[in-house]
C-alpha cells in the first residue's frame, strides 16, 4: 500500500522520459545492481563456514606438511593443524628451530605426531628425494606450500643482487612445484587433499621494484587456477591464498591492526574458510578470507584501471624505499658515531 504512490510515479516517468534516458537508467540501475549484488557475495561468502577439515582427514590419521614452518604464518598453519587433528610434517632451513615448533606442538597437543625434515629451498640441488622418500610413507591429507621469500626493501630490477633473484624463484615457485608434484599421486589414490599456496596481494596488483616477488606470486596464482581445475573430480582441492600484509619477520609489519593480522589470526580465517572465495568474488580456486584483507581485493577488481593501481603500487613502493634508504644512512652514522 506504501509503495503504490511511488510505483504510479516510477512508472509515470518512465512513460514520460525519452527512450535514450530510460535505456542509460536501466544500464546505469544494471551495473550498479551488479557492484551491490558481488559485495552481498563476498558478505555472505565471510560469513560461511568453510569445508571441514576432517573432509581432509583430520583426526583420522592424516598428516600435514608446512613448508617454511619455523616462523610466521608457516608456524602458525603447524600449531593449527596439529590443534585440528592432523599429524604435522615440519619442513624448513634450520633444525634447531624445527625440533622447538615440533616440540611446542607435542607439548600443546600430545596426541600429534610430528615429523621435522630439513631443508634449504633455495637450493636448486636441494635433496627433493630424500623429501619424496620422507614423505611417500605418509597418509599426506594437506599440504601447505608457505616458505617465501620477498625483497629486503622495494629495489629497481637491474640493483636487485643475482642470488636474491634467483633464490626468489627457487623458493617461491619451484619448492612449491616440486613439494606438489611429489604428494599429488597419493593425494589422488586416496581421493582427498587439500593445497594450500600461499600467495600475495603482489600479484593481485603488480608491485613495481618489488618484480620479481611480484612476479613469483603470479606463478603461483595462475599456477594454482589451472592445477585446481586439472584435478577437479578427483577429491584434492587448490586453493591460493590471496594474502595482503600479515604481521611477520619477512612483512616487516610488528603490530597488528583490522587490516593486518597476527599470523594467528590469518590462519584461523584460512583454516575456517576453505573453499571459501571471500574477497575473490567469482574466482575459481582462489581465496581472500580474511576479512581485513577481502574488502580490498574488492575494491581493487572493481574500481579504477589497472594503470591506476600499477601507478598507485609504484609510489607506494618508491616511497617505502626512500624511507628504508634514510632508516640505514641514519643507521650507519648512529655506527660511526659509536666507533
Ligand atoms: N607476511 C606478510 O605480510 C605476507 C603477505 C603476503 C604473502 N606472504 C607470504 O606468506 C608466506 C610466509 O611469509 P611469512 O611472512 O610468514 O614469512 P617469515 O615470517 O619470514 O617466515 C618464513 C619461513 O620460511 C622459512 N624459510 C625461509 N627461507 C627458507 C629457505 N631457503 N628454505 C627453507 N625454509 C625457509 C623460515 O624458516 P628458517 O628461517 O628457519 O629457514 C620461516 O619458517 C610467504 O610465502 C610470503 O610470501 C606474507
Amino acid at each position: 500500500m506504501v509503495l503504490a504512490p511511488l510505483r504510479h510515479q516510477a512508472l509515470d516517468w518512465a512513460t514520460d522520459c525519452p527512450l535514450t534516458t530510460l535505456a542509460l537508467a536501466l544500464v546505469g540501475a544494471g551495473w550498479l545492481g551488479s557492484y551491490v549484488l558481488s559485495f552481498a557475495r563476498m558478505l555472505v561468502d565471510l560469513a560461511r563456514p568453510g569445508i571441514p577439515l576432517k573432509r581432509f582427514g583430520a583426526k583420522k590419521g592424516a598428516w600435514a606438511i608446512v613448508t617454511g614452518a619455523t616462523a610466521g604464518i608457516g608456524r602458525d598453519f603447524a600449531l593449527q593443524l596439529a590443534g585440528a587433528g592432523f599429524n604435522v610434517f615440519l619442513a624448513s632451513r634450520t633444525t634447531s628451530k624445527l625440533e622447538e615448533i615440533a616440540q611446542e606442538i607435542t607439548a600443546k597437543y600430545p596426541s600429534a605426531k610430528t615429523q621435522v625434515h630439513a631443508i634449504d629451498f633455495s637450493d636448486p640441488k636441494a635433496d627433493y628425494a630424500a623429501l619424496k622418500a620422507a614423505l611417500d610413507p605418509l597418509d599426506v591429507g594437506v599440504l601447505v606450500n608457505n616458505v617465501g621469500k620477498s625483497y629486503d626493501e622495494p629495489t629497481f630490477f637491474q640493483d636487485l643482487p643475482d642470488q636474491d633473484m634467483i633464490d626468489i624463484v627457487e623458493i617461491n615457485i619451484n619448492a612449491a612445484l616440486k613439494v606438489t608434484k611429489i604428494v599429488i599421486p597419493g593425494m589422488v589414490s586416496r581421493k582427498r587433499g587439500l593445497i594450500l599456496n600461499v600467495g600475495s596481494f603482489a600479484s593481485l596488483i603488480p608491485s613495481p621494484l618489488l618484480a620479481v616477488y611480484s612476479g613469483s606470486k603470479a606463478f603461483l596464482s595462475t599456477w594454482s587456477q589451472s592445477l585446481g581445475s586439472e584435478l577437479k573430480g578427483t577429491g584434492v582441492e587448490v586453493e591460493l591464498l590471496n594474502t595482503y600484509f600479515v604481521v611477520s619477520k619477512l612483512s616487516k609489519i610488528r603490530r597488528s591492526s583490522w587490516m593486518i593480522p597476527t599470523p594467528k589470526t590469518y590462519v584461523r580465517s584460512v583454516l575456517s574458510h576453505i573453499g571459501v572465495r571471500g574477497g575473490a568474488v567469482g574466482q575459481p580456486h582462489i581465496s581472500t578470507p580474511y576479512h581485513g584483507h577481502a574488502p580490498v581485493q574488492w575494491v581493487v577488481d572493481h574500481f579504477f584501471s589497472n594503470s591506476f593501481w600499477l601507478n598507485y603500487n609504484r609510489k607506494l613502493h618508491l616511497d617505502i624505499r626512500r624511507r628504508a634508504l634514510r632508516k640505514r644512512e641514519r643507521e650507519a652514522a648512529k655506527a660511526v658515531k659509536a666507533e
